[in-house]
């Protein structure tokens, strides 16, 4: 049985630079899934390192938190049936080179630093980072 999920989804600041949020929102439709929330905005460095939280230890986490306040992104609440398995399915793999053809990564991504998209990858994390951004 299918179980209608919210996840939190956002387009990261290289796809808003390269003008691919119609892309992006256009894909989450077409699959079927509702747009809940949006909106365009400037993450601060204190809520980036909330929402990366669980990478603090890595050593791309200072890039990865340079990277995401960079430029505006647009923050998304995604509704559907497993909404959290279909978008991270959507996306593709974390690697652009991993993800496959068809998928936004795959497509329109070529480097694990700049991948365009974020989903929660449970629904657990779905719940916090909605509450996150839009709490
Ligand atoms: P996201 O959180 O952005 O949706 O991506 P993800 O779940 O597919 O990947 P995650 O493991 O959560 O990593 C978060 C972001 O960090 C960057 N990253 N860089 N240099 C590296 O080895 C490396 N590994 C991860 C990626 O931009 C990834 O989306
Ligand atoms: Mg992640």
């Amino acid at each position: 049985m299918s179980d209608v999920q919210q996840t939190f989804v956002m387009v990261k600041p290289d796809g808003v630079r390269r003008r691919l949020v119609g892309e992006v929102v256009s894909r989450i439709e077409a699959k079927g899934y509702d747009i809940k929330e949006m909106k365009l905005f400037m993450i601060d460095e204190s809520l980036a390192k909330k929402h990366y939280g669980e990478h603090t230890d890595k050593p791309f986490f200072g890039e990865l938190v340079e990277f995401i306040t960079s430029g505006p992104v647009v923050a998304m609440v995604v509704e559907g049936a497993d909404a959290v398995l279909g978008m991270r399915s959507i996306m593709g793999a974390t690697n652009p080179i991993e993800a496959p053809p068809g998928s936004i990564r795959g497509d329109l991504a070529t480097v694990i630093g700049e991948n365009i998209v974020h989903g929660s990858d449970s629904p657990e994390s779905a719940e916090r980072e909605v509450n996150l951004f839009f709490g």
